[in-house]
C-alpha cells in the first residue's frame, strides 16, 4: 500500500500570528477528512524559525521542519540558528534547497555538512537537489544530480543515508507555474533510487519526493507515479484550502 510525504515549504512568509491561525486551521481541516490515514499520510510544514515556537504543540496531526539549519553548534555565527536551538522545535529541516544555494552561495560542501550536523542531532533531513533550466536543456540534468548527490552525501554512513528524505526540486519549476511533467520527474526519481542501490540496502523504501509548482490540478498525475513518494509545497502551501486540498488528494490515492 502507498503513503505520501506531503510538506509545506513556506519559505519568508508568515507573521506568528499567521502562522498560528495557519496549523489551526489546517488541523482543523485535516481532521474534517474523515478518512485520513495517519499512518500513510505524513503531513509536515516549514514555518519560518520565529513562528517555530509559537506553533509548538498546536497540532498532533502535523509535523513540524526547518527551514535551515547552521553547521555549526553554536559560537560566532551571526544570524545563523543552531541544531540545539532548534531541538523540540522541529523534528525535519531543509537542507540544500535550490534557494539557499542560489541566493545564499551555499556549496555542495556546507549542504553535507547541513546534513551530517543535522543527522548528528536527530533531525530528519530533506535533501533537495534539482537541475537549472540551461542544465536541463544542455542534456546535464542526470551529471549536475550526479554531483550534488555524490558531494552531498559524503561521508554518510547507509544509516544515515536511509534516515533522509529525498526531494527532487528542478531549479526551472520552482516558484513558475510550470511542474516537471510526471514522466520527467518519474525518471528522475528513478536515477535517485539507483544512485541510492550503491549506498544503502533499502532504495525502495526511500522518500523521494518532488517539488516545483506543485498545486491541486497537476498532484495527482504527480503522485501516482511509482517512484514519487510525496510532495514539496511552495506557493500552494500558503493557503489552507489550496494545502489541505492536495492533502486530500493524496489521502484519496492512498484509499
Ligand atoms: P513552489 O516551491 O511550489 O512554489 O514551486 C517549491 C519549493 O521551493 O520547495
Amino acid at each position: 500500500m502507498r503513503s505520501y510525504f506531503i510538506a509545506g515549504n513556506w519559505k519568508m512568509n508568515m507573521t506568528v500570528e499567521e502562522s498560528v491561525s495557519f496549523i489551526r486551521n489546517l488541523h482543523e481541516a485535516i481532521v474534517n477528512m474523515a478518512d485520513f490515514p495517519l499512518s500513510q499520510t505524513e503531513v509536515v510544514v516549514f514555518p519560518p524559525f520565529t513562528s517555530l515556537y509559537a506553533v509548538k504543540g498546536l497540532s498532533n496531526i502535523i509535523r513540524i521542519g526547518a527551514q535551515n539549519i547552521s553547521y555549526g553548534d553554536q559560537g560566532a555565527f551571526t544570524g545563523e540558528v543552531s541544531p540545539l536551538m532548534l531541538k523540540g522545535l522541529a523534528e525535519y529541516v531543509i537542507v540544500g534547497h535550490s534557494e539557499r544555494r542560489e541566493l545564499f552561495r551555499e556549496t555542495d560542501e556546507d549542504i553535507n555538512k547541513k546534513l551530517k550536523t543535522a543527522l548528528r542531532h536527530g533531525f530528519t533531513p530533506v535533501f533537495c537537489i534539482g537541475e537549472s533550466l540551461a542544465e536541463r536543456e544542455g542534456g546535464a540534468t542526470f551529471r549536475k544530480l550526479e554531483t550534488q548527490l555524490e558531494r552531498g552525501l559524503a561521508g554518510l554512513s547507509p544509516d544515515d543515508i536511509s534516515r533522509l528524505v529525498m526531494a527532487y526540486e528542478p531549479v526551472w519549476a520552482i516558484g513558475t507555474g510550470v511542474n516537471a511533467s510526471p514522466e520527467q520527474a518519474q525518471e528522475v526519481h528513478i536515477f535517485i533510487r539507483d544512485f541510492l542501490k550503491n549506498k544503502i540496502s533499502h532504495p525502495e523504501t526511500m522518500k523521494i519526493i518532488y517539488g516545483g509548482s506543485v498545486k491541486p490540478e497537476n498532484t495527482c498525475e504527480l503522485l501516482k507515479k511509482n517512484d514519487i513518494n510525496g510532495a514539496l509545497i511552495g506557493n500552494s502551501s500558503l493557503k489552507v484550502d489550496l494545502f489541505s486540498g492536495i492533502i486530500q488528494l493524496s489521502v484519496s490515492l492512498v484509499r
